[in-house]
């Protein structure tokens, strides 16, 4: 019985091992503008990206905060780096990932509660802006004024394309995860995403790719992965994730987080 379950567990891996293999998956140090540029110009099939906006903590002025106070002190090895999202960079990085996207493609940017006021306003200069999705994530985390407990996503289109179903809500109600890097984001919501728009061998990307999360969720669903992060430490993490998952299929960070 034990003997059968490994020969199982081989033969899957096995099978996983042959299947990403096919899989072209590009992780880069870079900043997400010199990244974009980097890429062959109309090649991308759908951009998925959760950026790190500094809005929000800039407004509402938490310097001594819990998160803020994180973000903002020196040699912290537990935060990130912002994005300076004003809006010329914003508007930078909008026009360079319509660049390197295909002439009839999609675009998902996540926001939080501020930068959807400030910033995101601004994705209707580039994209056809469609609609905007509800992250419902199910258990609330902190907040003064009313606990959050969501987050948005823009979704857009440079050009004409149609979603693969006309039967999707606009509301997504997926589990937060214990996160192992901040502000890590379930795979399972960036497979909501390029499920949407894509089929198997697309060329999905994002530019501030994190732990690896839009990575895993583009193997997952058998599409070619451009990723980058400006963070040497997202960036060892998340070839270290996809290295793992492309060999063993195992998650390291969502199935056994606690060990890494
Ligand atoms: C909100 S996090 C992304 C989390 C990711 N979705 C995940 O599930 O792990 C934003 C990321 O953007 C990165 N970042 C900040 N400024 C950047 C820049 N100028 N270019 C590229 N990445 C940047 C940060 O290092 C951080 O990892």
């Amino acid at each position: 019985m034990h003997g059968d379950y490994v020969q199982g567990a081989l033969a899957q891996t096995t099978l996983l091992k042959g299947q990403y293999d096919q899989l072209t998956v590009q992780i880069e140090h870079l900043d997400c503008i010199s990244f974009l540029k980097s890429l062959e110009k109309s090649s991308i099939d759908v951009l998925i990206t959760d950026p790190a906006y500094s809005g929000m903590n800039n407004y509402l002025k938490l310097g001594s905060g819990r998160i803020v106070g994180k973000y903002q002190s020196e040699n912290n090895q537990d935060w990130f780096e912002e994005f300076k999202d004003t809006e010329e960079n914003y508007l930078a990085f909008l026009k360079t990932a319509y660049d390197v996207m295909k002439e009839n493609s999609h675009i998902y940017i996540m926001f939080d509660s501020f930068s959807l006021l400030t910033l995101a306003p601004l994705v209707r200069k580039v994209f056809h802006v469609k609609n905007v999705i509800a992250w419902d994530k199910v258990n609330m985390g902190m907040g003064h004024y009313f606990r959050r407990r969501h987050e948005f996503i823009i979704f857009a289109t440079k050009g004409n394309k149609k979603l693969l179903s006309r039967s999707i809500p606009d509301v997504w109600s997926i589990k937060r995860i214990r996160a192992n890097y901040p502000t890590q984001k379930p795979v399972e919501l960036f497979q909501k995403m390029i499920n949407a728009s894509v089929t198997e061998g697309a060329n999905v990307c994002d530019p501030f790719l994190g732990s690896g999360s839009s990575a895993i969720a583009a193997l997952k669903s058998k599409c070619n992965f451009f990723g980058a992060d400006i963070s040497t430490k997202a960036h060892k993490l998340s070839q270290k994730r996809v290295k793992i998952f492309k060999e063993k299929g195992i998650d390291m960070l969502e199935n056994h987080g606690k060990n890494f």
